[in-house]
């Protein structure tokens, strides 16, 4: 599959494609704190922060964190919104120093790391021992169908090659030391409705569409369209995202 720059593309219509409603937000953040030690303050990093949609929100859940994003056009949108510091890196070279951190989240960044082994690496460099990671991916064996997707005929096929089986990402982990203490579904409250949903889709935020050809995109948003038209108003259909927790050794 081709790496995707989000330097290049996706950057302009992140924020607003991929915006998280305030009931959203503190659904994740209460996954989070479930996953995470009882004590207050944790010194966090979010690694692939990209316009950060929740750095802000860990730095008032948990205490201060260090949002790590290679892209610059990401990190710029990111910046706009005072209060939390944001550094140029990747999860294979993470600028922060060793034993620094209690946890970090990857919030659907690792299928975007070119080189998993060296990220497996780093992460136990920056992070604690008994640190976790917060790994919200999507898995070939396990990942959400949220309700749109099966109008891309090709969907299944784009997201097996882009990620990983879960088996897989766990024994990366496992053979460096690692051990899972915990693997769970969030879901996310509705968004809106499927015609707003739509409508978000339409931005392309999701790199998933960077995978299609231009008229197997046009061809799907058509059925996509008609599909919604049957009942706009109707909430968005939820669906169930993996949230897979490690613990460093
Ligand atoms: C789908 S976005 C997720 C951004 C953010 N975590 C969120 O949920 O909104 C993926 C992000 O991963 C970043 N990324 C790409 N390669 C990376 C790497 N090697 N390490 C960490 N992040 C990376 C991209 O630049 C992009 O901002």
């Amino acid at each position: 599959m081709r790496r995707i720059d989000y330097d290049r593309e996706l950057h302009e219509n992140y924020a607003r494609g991929r915006a998280l409603t305030g009931r959203q937000l503190q659904v994740w953040i209460d996954a989070f704190a479930a996953v995470l030690p009882g004590r207050r303050p944790l010194t966090g990093l979010d690694v692939g922060s990209g316009t950060g949609r929740f750095t802000p929100a860990l730095a008032s859940a948990f205490g201060p964190v260090i949002g790590i994003e290679p892209s610059v056009r990401m990190r710029e949108v990111a910046e706009a919104r005072p209060g939390v510091r944001y550094l140029d890196g990747r999860a294979e070279d993470l600028p922060v120093p060793a034993a620094s951190a209690d946890y970090a989240l990857m919030f659907l960044s690792w299928h975007h790391v070119a080189d998993k082994p060296q990220a497996v690496h780093e992460l136990a460099r920056v992070l604690r021992p008994g640190g976790r990671l917060l790994l919200r991916a999507n898995f070939s064996d396990h990942h959400p169908r949220p309700w749109w997707l099966d109008h891309f005929p090709r969907a299944h096929e784009v997201e097996t090659a882009l990620f990983q089986p879960l088996h897989e990402v766990i024994a990366m982990f496992t053979a460096n030391g690692w051990r899972v203490t915990d693997f769970t579904t969030v879901t996310e409250p509705s968004s809106g409705t499927r015609r707003d949903m739509l409508d978000r889709l339409r931005l392309r935020s999701l790199s998933f569409f960077a995978h299609l050809t231009p008229d197997e995109q046009e061809a799907g948003f058509r059925s996509l369209e008609r599909a919604v038209a049957e009942d706009p108003d109707a909430p968005a259909p939820v669906f169930a995202e993996p949230l897979l927790t490690l613990e460093r050794g």
